[in-house]
């Protein structure tokens, strides 16, 4: 089915003074970064991404949960930014103001170009302590896979001794950091249109913006290949992968490239 960017839609984007831009884990699955929906493969097929995502999980099994977020960093820091990461850079060259929002923990955005996106689910590159919550780095290059298994013991912390370090994320049932929150809610309220990329709309507070928007008469349009439960909010649904949706409307609305029939 050919993705047809509605006149409509085409003059809304033209006369928008401010864009935000709300990104979760489908746009960078065409990047080979399972979302958390996709079923897990290989070495973690019997997992829920979700199970292992929590709190209670990293104080069941610390290192199972550390040797899941070390595959997810290995594979992030080997993939690279799609054509959606891409257009939503570019994008932000064109519009009078624009801001980025995302719930991954990727920095793919940042790759492509993008040059602030505000992580309201942090970042698997700002692990801290898990006791006294002082940062802790890395070390460089890409993580080794554990070697016959999914264990890896997080490092202890330098600072206080005992401390395990924990990923830099937000897991469920946590807050997210206030500042981050407090800017992103401050761009929803202010922008004219808002666009919803890959996500699946199920995970608050985070899921809160693209509703808030709609409920302030702003123009939500959600870009996914699945149905959502912003299907019935947004004002256009465009059904189809970000990594082409995304890059036909940057090209239809400022550079005018019509759609192929
Ligand atoms: P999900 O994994 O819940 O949803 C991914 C969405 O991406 C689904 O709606 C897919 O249909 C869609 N999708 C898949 N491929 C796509 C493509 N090529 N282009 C566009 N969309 C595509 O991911 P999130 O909604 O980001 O939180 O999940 C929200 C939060 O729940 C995550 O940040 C994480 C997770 O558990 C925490 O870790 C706290």
């Amino acid at each position: 089915m050919p993705i047809l960017i509605p006149d409509e839609l085409v003059s809304i984007l033209r006369a928008a003074r401010h864009i935000v831009v709300f990104t979760g884990a489908g746009i960078s699955a065409e990047s080979g970064i399972p979302t958390f929906r996709d079923a897990l493969t290989g070495l973690w097929e019997r997992f829920d991404a979700s199970d292992l995502a929590t709190a209670d999980a990293f104080r069941r099994d610390r290192a199972l949960v550390w040797g899941w977020y070390e595959w997810r960093r290995a594979k992030v820091m080997r993939a690279q930014p799609n054509p959606a990461h891409l257009a939503i850079a570019a994008l932000e060259q064109v519009v009078p103001s624009f801001t980025l929002i995302t719930q991954n923990v990727d920095d793919l955005h940042e790759r492509a170009g993008s040059s602030a996106p505000i992580h309201l689910h942090g970042s698997l590159q700002s692990p801290r302590c898990s006791g006294c919550a002082r940062p802790f780095e890395h070390p460089p290059g890409i993580p080794d896979e554990p070697e016959g298994g999914r264990h890896i013991e997080p490092p202890r912390c330098a600072h206080c001794g005992g401390g395990r370090i924990r990923p830099g994320v937000v897991w469920f049932g946590e807050s997210l950091p206030e500042e981050a929150w407090r800017q992103a809610h401050k761009a929803v309220m202010d922008c004219d249109a808002l666009f919803s990329v890959g996500t699946s709309s199920l995970v608050f507070p985070a899921a809160e913006l693209p509703i808030e928007a709609a409920r302030k008469n702003k123009v939500v349009i959600q870009v996914n290949p699945q149905p959502t439960r912003l299907d019935t909010v947004a004002r256009f649904n465009l059904v189809g992968p970000a990594g082409s949706v995304l890059p036909k409307i940057y090209a239809r609305t400022w550079h005018d490239v019509q759609d192929q029939p």
